[in-house]
C-alpha cells in the first residue's frame, strides 16, 4: 500500500506538471483528489488495516493528500497568472505608436479658387449674393440687351426648360451666365451697388479640354454716381494683384458684350513666364481672364436707374479658367472627373 501511495504520488505530480489549462487541471483534481479517486479509496479502506499499519499508512496517505492539494493550488495559481499575463500582453496599447493617418476631406480646387476670388472682392467692400440656376429668358437675355436674334439664344447653345402657362418673362432656361443677377440685384436695391455673384452656369456645348456644359462664374457689378472706367481698371487690377500676385500687370482691350458699353477683355501678364511666352499662356505672354465694361445705359434704364445720374461697371469671369491658369491645369474635365490623384494636389 505504501508503494502504491508512492507510485500514485509520483504519477499525480508528473501529470500535474504537464498541465497548462484550467479545465484539464479540474479533471486532474477529480482524478487524484476527488471522492472516487484512488487516494480516497485508500483513505476509506484504512479501517480494514491493523492499528499499527493503519497509523503509518494513514499518515503517509494524508501527507500525500496534503502534498497533492498544495501542489494543485500552486499549479492553479501559476496557470492563472500565465493566462492573465498573456491577456494583458494581447490587450496592451502602445500609446507611443504614431496614430493611423485620419482621412480628412478637402475643398475642391474650384471651391478654393472661388473662395479666393470672392474673398478678394469682399476685401474691396463687395457683398456676395447668389441667384437661381434656372432663370427667365427675359433676365438672362432681354434685360441684358441681348437681342432675340443673338446666337446664344439658340437652342443649340442653351438648355431650355419646359415652361407652361402665360410667360411674361419668356421661357425658363438654365442660366448661360451669372449676368442676369445684375438685373435681379438692381431691381431690388438702389445705388450704390457693389456685389459679386458666384454661381454655376450651363451651356449646351460639346465637351473638350476647355469647354464643359457646366461651369462656374463670378459676376461683379458696381453702380454709383461718378463711376468711370478708371474705377473699373483700378478695381480689377487690385483684384488681379490679390489673386495672381502683386507684381502682375493687367491689359484691357476692347471687346463686345451687349450689356456693357464700352466693353473690354482683361488680361494678366503670364505668371508662368512673366510675358516671355510659355505653355500656360500658349506663347502669347498674356492670360485673358475676364470680360468687363461700363454698364449699358439701356440696362440701367431697364431696371429703373437713371443713366444720367448713375454709371456702373460690370465684369464676369470663369472660375475653372482662372483655376486652370493659376495652377497650369490643361484640361477642364479634370475638375469633374473625381480622380483623387488630381484632387489631392490641391491640399
Ligand atoms: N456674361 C459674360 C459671359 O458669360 C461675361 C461678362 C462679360 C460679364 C462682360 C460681364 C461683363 O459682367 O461686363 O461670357
Amino acid at each position: 500500500m505504501i508503494e502504491q501511495l508512492e507510485e500514485l504520488k509520483s504519477r499525480a505530480l508528473e501529470h500535474l506538471g504537464r498541465l497548462d489549462a484550467l479545465p484539464a487541471l479540474e479533471d486532474w483534481r477529480v482524478t487524484y483528489l476527488g471522492k472516487r479517486s484512488e487516494l480516497n479509496q485508500i483513505l476509506r479502506n484504512l479501517g480494514t488495516l491493523e492499528p499499527s499499519a493503519r497509523r503509518t499508512v494513514g499518515q503517509i496517505a494524508n501527507d500525500v493528500k496534503r502534498l497533492l492539494e498544495s501542489e494543485f493550488n500552486d499549479r492553479r495559481t501559476q496557470i492563472e497568472r500565465t493566462l492573465r499575463e498573456a491577456e494583458v500582453a494581447r490587450e496592451r496599447i502602445d500609446v507611443t505608436r504614431p496614430a493611423k493617418p485620419t482621412l480628412i476631406g478637402q475643398k475642391h480646387p474650384i471651391t478654393q479658387t472661388l473662395e479666393e476670388i470672392v474673398g478678394a472682392f469682399r476685401a474691396l467692400g463687395y457683398d456676395v449674393v447668389e441667384g437661381p440656376e434656372v432663370e427667365w429668358e427675359k433676365l438672362n437675355f432681354d434685360m441684358l440687351n441681348i437681342p432675340p436674334e443673338h446666337p446664344a439664344r439658340d437652342r443649340w447653345d442653351t438648355f431650355y426648360v419646359k415652361s407652361e402657362g402665360s410667360l411674361p418673362l419668356g421661357q425658363m432656361l438654365l442660366r448661360t451666365h451669372t449676368s442676369p443677377m445684375q438685373i435681379r440685384v438692381m431691381e431690388k436695391t438702389k445705388p450704390p451697388v457693389r456685389v459679386v455673384v458666384p454661381g454655376r452656369c450651363y451651356r449646351y456645348e460639346a465637351t473638350d479640354a476647355t469647354h464643359e456644359s457646366q461651369f462656374t462664374q463670378v459676376e461683379g457689378l458696381a453702380v454709383d454716381e461718378n463711376l468711370t472706367f478708371a474705377d473699373l481698371k483700378g478695381t480689377l487690377t487690385a483684384f488681379t494683384h490679390m489673386v495672381f500676385g502683386p507684381e502682375r500687370r493687367t491689359r484691357f482691350r476692347v471687346d463686345f458684350f451687349p450689356f456693357v458699353e464700352p466693353g473690354a477683355e482683361m488680361a494678366v501678364d503670364c505668371h508662368g513666364c512673366h510675358g516671355a511666352g510659355c505653355r500656360i499662356c500658349k506663347q502669347s505672354g498674356w492670360l485673358e481672364i475676364m470680360g468687363a465694361g461700363m454698364v449699358h445705359p439701356k440696362v440701367l434704364e431697364g431696371v429703373g436707374y437713371d443713366p444720367s445720374r448713375y454709371t456702373g461697371f460690370a465684369f464676369g469671369m470663369g472660375v475653372e479658367r482662372i483655376s486652370m491658369l493659376k495652377y497650369g491645369i490643361d484640361d477642364i474635365r479634370l475638375f469633374f472627373a473625381n480622380d483623387l490623384r488630381f484632387l489631392r494636389q490641391f491640399r
